[in-house]
């Protein structure tokens, strides 16, 4: 399973590259706006910081468009895989993109069905937002464990990259349902690497040790 940074916080992708701690940044148009810098100038720059794929999101809504800014965004670097929406004219975008060699991200993706024509058209990772589809009074329900289903029936390569990870617990049940990619925010990483008894078990072990005498200590 890979881990992917869901984030244009140029400090803080560094501060998880450093310990080698993700393989991939996610961006979106809401993301990049908070960075506030021209979004090719950003992009190059996570390009150059990550090992590993970086996507970043058509803006279009003919397919023409959609076309053209991610052939452009296709030429910032060679990790970048282009994020097209699932919908009609993303669907069309989708297969031209593919047909010219470059890598497709499928973004909000809601259904199995969506997933699937995704992968069907070449999709290098399609992307289900779970987060949002509980937020907006669906339940994330079987979505990641049904695609991965679906996939295996067709023996479709395609990654499912599990996105809108809201809090620890979407990224845990994407983990337990096969997800092969998790898109996580800083805060989420950090917060899946912690728990409160892990630092209550620490905090009695080092107590414990400090009643050993000092000699006996030396590691
Ligand atoms: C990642 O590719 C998505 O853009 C991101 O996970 C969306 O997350 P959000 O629904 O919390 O904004």
């Amino acid at each position: 399973m890979k881990i992917f940074l869901d984030s244009s916080d140029e400090e803080k992708i560094k501060h998880f590259a450093s310990y080698d701690f993700i393989d991939g940044v996610t961006t979106n148009p809401s993301i990049i706006a908070t960075a506030n810098k021209n979004i090719k100038d950003l992009i190059k720059e996570i390009c150059e910081i990550v090992d590993g794929p970086v996507s970043a999101e058509v803006v279009g809504t003919k397919s023409e468009e959609m076309i053209e800014q991610g052939k452009r965004l296709a030429q910032i670097d060679k990790r970048v895989v282009v994020k097209i929406p699932a919908n009609f004219e993303g669907f069309k975008a989708l297969t031209a993109l593919v047909s010219s060699n470059i890598k497709v991200n499928l973004t909000v993706v809601y259904t199995v069905n969506q997933a699937v024509l995704g992968a069907k058209y070449g999709a290098t990772f399609v992307s289900p937002f779970v987060g949002r589809l509980d937020a907006n009074g669906h339940s994330e329900g079987n979505l990641i464990k049904d695609i991965k289903k679906a996939f295996k029936n067709f023996g479709f390569k395609c990654e499912v990259l599990a996105a809108s990870m809201r809090n620890v617990v979407y990224a845990r049940n994407a983990i337990i349902d096969g997800a092969d990619i998790l898109t996580v925010t800083p805060e989420t990483l950090e917060l899946m690497m912690t728990s409160e008894l892990s630092d209550l078990s620490i905090d009695k072990f080092l107590n414990d040790w400090s009643s050993l005498e000092e000699d006996k200590r030396y590691i």
